[in-house]
Order: C-alpha cells, then sequence, then structure tokens
C-alpha cells in the first residue's frame, strides 16, 4: 500500500447501496415525501456540508469543537484502548482532537463509518499523516452495515462513536431501530461516545440551519439531493424549480429543511417508475435536526441497558457529549433486542 493509500473495506452491498432503491421509496411516499439524509453526501454533498460547518450562526461545529478541545484528554482516558469506530465520521475534524489524545497515550486504532468514499479517503490521508500512530480502516457503507462489521470483526474491547449530533439527523423510529442496533453491538465494557444538540429558541434554531443573507452553503447543500437522484434515478428535477428553507417544529422537537416547489410541474424519476406531481408550495424534506432534552435522552439510551459514564456540555447547554458503557449481557446480535 502506497502512503496516499487509505485502508477501505466496502461493508454495504459490495458498495452497491447507492442503488438501493427501497429506503428511497419508502421516504419519497412519505407525506411530505423525504429524501433520506445519506443521499445528500455524494462527492459534492459532502464539500458542501464543510462549507455549512463555516456559516456564522451554525453554531454546532463550534461548540462540538470546543468540547473536544477541553475535554479530549478525559475522554481518551476513560474510554480506554480499544478501537474507536464513528458512525457518519464525514471529514473527522473534530474526531481528530480525540484521536490526538488518544495517540499521546497509546497506539489508536480509528474505524469510521461513512456513505461518502471521498470523505473516508481524504480523512484518512490526512489523519494518519497528521497523528503517527493511528492506524486507520474506512467502513465504506451504511451505519448498519458499518456495524455488523463490527460485529463480525472486532473482538476486542471497542467504543462506538457518533458525533456531531447526526443522531438526530433522522426520524424517531429509525433513530429507535439504530440505538437498538448499536447497544447489540456493544459487549460489556464497550463504549458508546455520542454528541446531541439540545433544545434551544426557536430563532436561535432557525437562523443556524438557513442561509445568512450573501451567503449560500445550506441552499446548494439541499438542491444537490435533487441532481444526486437525478443522477442515480434517471431523474429530471430542475433545481431551479425550487427554493430551500429550515423550520423549526416544536412539537416534534425537530428542525425540518424542505425543498419547495416555486412553479406546479412534474418531475419523474423514471428508474424508480416515479412521477411526482408537485404543485406551488409543495415541499420535499431534505434534512431533519433534532434537539434533545437532555434527561430524557440520557433516561432514553439508560433504558437500553447502557450504564451513564460521563457527560461534557457546554457553559450555555447548548449541547452534549455523552459516554455510555454496556455494562451486563453478551455482545448480541441486533435483533434480539
Ligand atoms: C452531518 S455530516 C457530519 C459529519 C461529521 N460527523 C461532522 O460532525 O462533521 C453527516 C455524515 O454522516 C454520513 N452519513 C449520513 N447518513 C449516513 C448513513 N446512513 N450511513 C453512513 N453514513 C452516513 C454523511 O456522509 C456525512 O459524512
Amino acid at each position: 500500500m502506497s502512503l496516499s493509500q487509505v485502508d477501505i473495506v466496502a461493508v454495504d452491498e459490495g458498495a452497491a447501496f447507492w442503488d438501493d432503491r427501497s429506503a428511497l421509496l419508502a421516504g419519497l411516499r412519505e407525506n411530505p415525501p423525504r429524501i433520506p439524509a445519506h443521499f445528500g453526501y455524494d462527492a459534492r454533498g459532502s464539500d458542501l456540508f464543510e462549507l455549512i460547518t463555516e456559516l456564522p450562526d451554525y453554531y454546532l461545529t463550534r461548540v462540538e469543537y470546543g468540547l473536544l478541545q477541553r475535554n479530549a484528554g478525559e475522554i481518551a482516558d476513560l474510554i480506554g484502548g480499544g478501537p474507536i469506530a464513528e458512525m457518519g465520521s464525514g471529514s473527522a475534524k473534530k474526531t481528530r482532537l480525540l484521536l490526538a489524545a488518544c495517540v499521546e497515550r497509546r497506539a489508536t486504532r480509528y474505524l469510521p463509518i461513512d456513505v461518502s468514499r471521498e470523505m473516508l479517503e481524504a480523512s484518512g490521508r490526512d489523519l494518519t499523516a497528521q497523528l503517527p500512530g493511528l492506524r486507520v480502516r474506512g467502513l465504506w457503507g451504511r451505519y448498519e452495515a458499518g456495524l455488523a462489521w463490527l460485529r463480525d470483526s472486532v473482538p476486542e474491547p471497542l467504543t462506538v462513536s457518533f458525533l456531531g449530533s447526526n443522531f438526530g439527523n433522522m426520524p424517531l423510529e429509525e433513530r429507535d431501530k439504530l440505538l437498538s442496533e448499536i447497544v447489540g453491538t456493544l459487549r460489556p465494557g464497550d463504549g458508546f461516545l455520542v454528541s446531541v444538540d439540545l433544545l434551544k429558541p426557536a430563532r436561535v434554531l432557525e437562523s443556524a440551519y438557513n442561509d445568512p443573507a450573501g451567503r449560500s452553503a445550506f441552499t446548494p447543500f439541499r438542491l444537490n439531493h435533487l441532481d444526486h437522484l437525478n443522477r442515480r434515478f434517471g431523474g429530471n428535477f430542475d433545481a431551479r424549480n425550487f427554493s430551500t428553507r429550515a423550520h423549526f417544529d416544536s412539537v416534534t422537537g425537530t428542525v425540518d429543511a424542505r425543498v419547495y416547489a416555486n412553479e406546479d410541474h412534474f418531475v419523474a424519476l423514471h428508474e424508480l417508475d416515479l412521477e411526482l406531481n408537485l404543485r406551488r408550495g409543495d415541499s420535499l424534506n431534505v434534512g431533519l435536526s433534532h434537539k434533545f432534552r437532555r434527561e430524557q435522552f440520557v433516561a432514553d439510551v439508560t433504558a437500553r441497558g447502557l450504564e451513564l459514564r460521563a457527560q461534557w456540555t457546554d457553559e450555555e447547554w447548548q449541547y452534549g457529549i455523552f459516554l455510555f458503557t454496556r455494562s451486563s449481557g453478551r455482545r448480541e446480535a441486533a435483533d434480539e433486542i
């Protein structure tokens, strides 16, 4: 393997997962139609997401970065020496702080799971160049496929991390199911390190999740979902016919990002045999971001048999990082939970 190559395993349907239409069809049949989050992260979408993290009101990256800067050493001490897997690792810019603290203490193995091969390659190259003592193996595929690989292949004590508040980026039922799979992957002593964004006023959330005047990051990121579907499924979405907006639904506690049709028109996705009859103002969901109540989140996770070991929040209680451990029972198949 040359220095510039990153060790990547295609864990999900031999990398054919992008063409899996069942999740997409199920989402598009919801009301409003929903494009599952991972379709936002082709190569272009992954780059566009990085622009979002630089928007001044998008506090999430900044606050989590600060929390990790202050607490990475303590987290590294608590999680012990086994491999660290990460769900939806992206550029891993924040995770690098934790990995740096780990390699100061011991040789460390990092197993990022992501649908974006481009991000796995770029982050793997950067991390191994910056952190001698770190071994990286990218698990290319969806979360569930990455967890299945971990269950089969990682005998050592394991930490599954889920940073960047990605855990909130799916509907409640999906989140519940995924949490069961995570718990089912852990054995006694294994850790679950997860960050979530905490509930806050609608005006703060809506300015964080919409483009400020003169800057454009959310708009191209959201419209890129449509271009991506065009390429994969023979679609004819014309992004110029849509505008985007996110609003906070205080009943569900979720920021709901949509693209809205600017005029009446039809869109076909030929390979799905699907036609959408859109009226002006009709919308498709292209992103969910749930905001958690801290006590409720901890109660939900501990109800699955995990124990809260430590938690870190910023002074304004905007954001939380939580370390849970599995205290008893064997590592089980997810469907036994
Ligand atoms: C919101 S970004 C966050 C990236 C990174 N954790 C951060 O905080 O900067 C979500 C990441 O999760 C990945 N992702 C989204 N859905 C996924 C899925 N179902 N399976 C695997 N990766 C997924 C995306 O490719 C993207 O890199």
